[in-house]
């Protein structure tokens, strides 16, 4: 049975990223090796448009996917953050589909060679820890002290862990960096142990180190590639942001969030998405950077052993066409002209195309 992808563009700048790595996606569906839905709508768009976030057929259709290509949710001209949250849609999916865990690849422009040209890894959990349920935050009306429980279980960890090491094993990085605060935090320390337990009984190389210092060497350039970086969610919703700070753009980020056991609701077990979010001051403008929502698309067809074979080329492409400009606004040198979103897209996809012929 061929996997399904549903397409969900979001909000903002959502739909002029999605654009591209749709038209792959057309591809590969006219090769009969995926079956493609959607345009689904979701968050405040929807919200505008429709009065709910996420609308009961935009859930049939996720429910019936194998996994969610998503634009971004975010700020979206005419909506006001008054009447809708955003945030609540992406928290929405996340719970209803049990997406615990984060994967994201941060790749860098122009850089090449054999460690160069992967990724920076960053992997967290999605629910539980500082992403619990509603039930472990305490909120106050101003009078009263408000409260965030953390809770982190052995299990919880040890699957963040073990999907790390996987990684390694893959061959997607060559070893593991754990970041936490075990010098204030009981999660932390017991994140140090399990974590440490698990890679080294897997036999896979992991270095502890305090968040702090993480994000020190993350921004002082000495972990820029071929590392995963496991952490508890707040620390790696942080640290992803400051990694693709440090690579050049936000914009050179893709994010995976999945459920790595069986389905929980429908078939679907992950969305896919860039990591900007909506961007909604470069909304219609055609010039936002789609490198993000090209490496999403990677990490979703990656994700399924019968399409993985489909992701390496589409990264390829990306690698390719960043190397060879020309570039988006967020990227181009001073003094050269940055080209729009349709056009780099373009760009990718005579790349990709000529790649993927081969193996549809
Ligand atoms: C992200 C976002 C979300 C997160 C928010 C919207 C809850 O910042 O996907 O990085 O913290 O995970
Ligand atoms: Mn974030």
């Amino acid at each position: 049975m061929n996997r399904r992808i549903a397409v969900l563009p979001g909000d903002g700048v959502g739909a002029e990223v999605v654009a591209g790595p749709v038209e792959l996606l057309e591809a590969i569906a006219d090769a009969g090796r995926i079956e493609l839905t959607g345009p689904w709508a979701v968050g405040a768009s929807a919200f505008g448009a429709l009065g709910t976030g996420l609308p009961a057929d935009t859930l049939a259709a996720c429910d019936d996917c194998d996994a969610m290509f998503f634009g971004a949710a975010g700020e979206h001209p005419g909506v006001s953050l008054d009447d809708y949250r955003p945030e609540h849609s992406i928290i929405g999916l996340r719970q209803r589909y049990d997406l615990r865990v984060s994967i994201r690849n941060i790749v860098r422009a122009g850089e090449s060679g054999e460690s160069g040209g992967r990724p920076l890894i960053v992997l967290r959990n999605l629910l539980g820890g500082a992403y619990g349920a509603a039930s472990t935050r305490t909120e106050s009306d101003g009078t009263d002290a408000a409260g965030d429980e953390v809770i982190l279980t052995p299990e919880q960890i040890a699957e963040l862990a073990e999907m790390a090491c996987d990684l390694v094993e893959q061959g997607l990085a060559s070893s593991i960096v754990s970041a936490d605060k075990a010098n204030l935090m009981a999660t932390s320390r017991l994140w140090r142990s399990v974590t440490g337990q698990v890679a080294e009984a897997r036999g896979v190389p992991l270095r502890h180190t305090y968040i702090d210092r993480m994000a020190f060497e993350l921004a002082h350039d000495d972990v820029v590639s071929d590392t995963v970086v496991l952490t508890e969610g707040i620390f790696g919703d942080m640290l992803s942001d400051l990694a693709a700070g440090r690579a050049g753009s936000i914009a050179l980020c893709g994010s995976a969030s999945v459920n790595p056991g069986p389905p929980v609701q429908g078939r679907c077990v992950g969305l896919f998405e860039p990591v900007h979010g909506s961007a909604p001051r470069h909304t219609g403008k055609g010039k936002v950077n789609p490198s993000g929502a090209y490496l999403a698309l990677a990490a979703l067809l990656e994700w399924f052993p019968d399409t993985a074979e489909l992701g390496p080329p589409v990264t390829a492409a990306l690698s390719e066409a960043l190397q060879a400009g020309p570039l988006t606004y967020d990227l181009a040198p001073a003094g050269t002209e940055p080209v729009g979103t349709a056009s780099f897209a373009a760009a990718v996809n005579a790349r990709a195309l000529r790649s993927l012929k081969e193996l549809l």
